[in-house]
């Protein structure tokens, strides 16, 4: 491995930002690239075998022209996809992220665990597999939200999104019944953690919101070691559409300390 690793984190747009800042966190020494692939947003408006082709053949100029140590790919509705292809074509490393369905069902008191991801994501066989393999007699509910990730990206891009829209798309996930509630929710998007606050005001009740991008961080660190004293992180941005980030996005990408 390089002496200063360079990773690259991938997401259909600035979900991964959420997982981003987790890994600049754990791993600050370290050359990153973010690939924003804007061009296909939102990924979940795609047909599986359309996602992989778009993914894996980009994926094959993304490394030839960044070589990266490593890859994440910070999106959900792509990791529960498209892995073993990018496994099975490319030999660098991909760190993929996927919900966390086994801590979420075993953190819960109530056993009644939500599941709020792209509809994509939580039609996937993946997806389902991980309930039946980790859902520790939990009663989950799959909640597949057609417009959470694009009403976080409007409020990065500063066009604000009423509250009552962001409402209903989680509601389906609070279930009362039979003397149990909902305890615990699963974000299983990486553009949900950009509306958290809002998530957390908005709940009809508190519940934890499980969000993954920590242990995704604690993975790279795992695989690439730990930091060495050194110069802080750098960062290339770039959105595959070639758009430049407007003024208003320059300043939030600033926020997770992206500078160019
Ligand atoms: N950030 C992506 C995820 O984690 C979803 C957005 C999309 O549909 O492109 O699933």
């Amino acid at each position: 491995m390089a002496a200063i690793p360079k990773i690259l984190v991938f997401d259909s747009g600035l979900g991964g930002l959420t997982v981003y800042r987790e890994i600049v966190s754990a791993r600050p020494n370290a050359r990153y690239v973010y690939v924003a692939d804007d061009a296909f947003f939102p990924y979940s408006a795609h047909g599986e075998a359309a996602l992989v082709e778009r993914i894996v053949t980009l994926m094959a100029t993304l490394l030839a022209t960044h070589a990266p140590d490593l890859v994440v790919i910070a999106c959900n509705t792509a990791s529960t996809l498209v892995l073993p292809d990018l496994r099975a074509r490319f030999s660098v490393p991909f760190v993929g992220i996927v919900p966390a369905i086994k801590p979420a069902c075993a953190a819960s008191v109530s056993k009644r665990v939500s599941v709020l991801g792209t509809e994509a994501t939580i039609a996937r066989e993946y997806t389902r597999a991980l309930i039946r393999d980790f859902g520790n007699g939990a009663e989950v509910t799959l909640v597949g939200s057609a417009r959470l990730a694009g009403y976080a990206e409007a409020e990065l891009n500063g066009a604000p999104v009423a509250d009552a829209a962001i409402a209903a798309e989680i509601a389906p996930c609070f279930i009362d019944r039979a003397g149990r509630r909902t305890d615990t929710i699963v974000l299983a998007c990486t553009h949900y953690p950009l509306l958290l606050h809002r998530l957390q005001r908005l709940a009809p009740w508190p519940v934890t919101w499980h969000d993954p991008a920590p242990a995704i961080a604690r993975r790279v660190v795992e695989l690439i070691g730990p930091p060495e004293p050194g110069k802080p992180a750098m960062t290339q941005f770039m959105f595959t559409s070639g758009a430049i980030p407007s003024p208003v996005l320059a300043a939030a990408l600033l926020q997770f300390g992206i500078k160019q």
